[in-house]
């Protein structure tokens, strides 16, 4: 289960206090520095679970993205997720006092992520745009934007997100009781979508990274300087039969357009084992993520 994020508990006195030079969070010394461990474990718990966001087939938890959100930002600032999916990004924002925009391709999360955000009755500090993220640039896609003023892009103070995790929700791996399966019969995607502007359905891995690392080029254009960014990814063992260092190969393309400050990484402890290379090789249980930190300093 993941600790729960300590969101800024103005009420301690003394050393507890956020002390005035520190410009990044409203954490305490002592806060901070514990969110410094390099790895750190987040189950997802089951109160941000229902039909609608179970639809999604790759969603990351609300409270991994609090431990975030709280370190990267002060309570008001702006925080971007430009494949937000069913929006947990934005319901972490939302639950830690920050604004959050979300871009998202698929029409049918979108408004999972609308609905969601109606229910929270945000009273317009977050928002979700339907579009595709190739095109963040285009001053177009911001056009009805709440983080927007003067016709310029926005400025965000943090972005977090999650890419597709190349085409690995095309390619299940089998077993009786896969999840793909398990999802498929009980009328769930098991892909986002059948669109050509949907990074998950580029076959070639080439191409797939240099696709994902064009829109964190343009991202670079949407944060603030000095502001971070951290990028959720995984290694994949594809079905064949080897393993696609997919986190680390974007972790040096985005290098390119940001400083690369180090990671930390996400341990899913309750996931149920499979049995893939039993009794023969070694397969491992990929249950862990990468959170790829940069900084816009470029
Ligand atoms: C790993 S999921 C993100 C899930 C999200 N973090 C959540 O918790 O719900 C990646 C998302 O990127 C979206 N996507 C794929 N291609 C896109 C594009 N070109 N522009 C915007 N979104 C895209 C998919 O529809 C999918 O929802």
């Amino acid at each position: 289960m993941c600790s729960k994020p300590e969101t800024a508990d103005r009420t301690k006195s003394g050393k507890g206090n956020p002390v005035p030079e520190n410009t990044l969070n409203d954490l305490t010394g002592k806060e901070w520095i514990k969110r410094t461990k390099s790895w750190f474990i987040c189950d997802s718990p089951r109160y941000h679970r229902n039909r609608d966001t179970e639809l999604h087939p790759a969603r990351f938890p609300e409270e991994m993205v609090a431990q975030f959100v709280t370190f990267f930002t002060k309570a008001g600032q702006w925080v971007f997720d430009p494949f937000c999916g069913s929006g947990a990004t934005l319901i972490a924002s939302l639950e830690q006092e920050r604004r959050a925009v979300g871009l998202e391709l698929a029409p049918r999360y979108a408004e999972v992520t609308r609905q969601r955000l109606a229910e929270l009755d945000t009273d317009g500090i977050a928002q979700v745009i339907l579009g595709d993220a190739a095109e963040l640039l285009k001053l177009d896609l911001w056009e009805d934007c709440i983080a927007c003023s003067g016709g310029r892009l926005p400025q965000f103070d943090f972005i977090i997100t999650s890419p597709p995790y190349w085409n690995m929700l095309r390619h299940s791996r089998g077993g009786v009781h896969s999840v793909h399966k398990q999802r498929a019969e009980a009328g769930l995607d098991t892909h986002y979508s059948d669109s050509g502007q949907d990074l998950g359905n580029i076959e070639d891995y080439d191409e797939f990274i240099e696709a994902v690392g064009s829109v964190f080029d343009q991202c670079q254009k949407l944060l603030k300087p000095e502001k971070y960014m951290v990028v959720v990814a995984q290694n994949l063992r594809v079905s064949d039969g080897y393993v696609v260092p997919l986190a680390w190969d974007l972790a040096r393309r985005i290098s390119t357009s940001f400083s690369f400050q180090g990671e930390r990484i996400w341990c899913q402890d309750s996931k149920q084992l499979g049995i893939w290379g039993y009794p023969k090789v070694f397969v491992p249980n990929y249950h862990h993520h990468y959170c790829l930190i940069f900084r816009n300093d470029k």
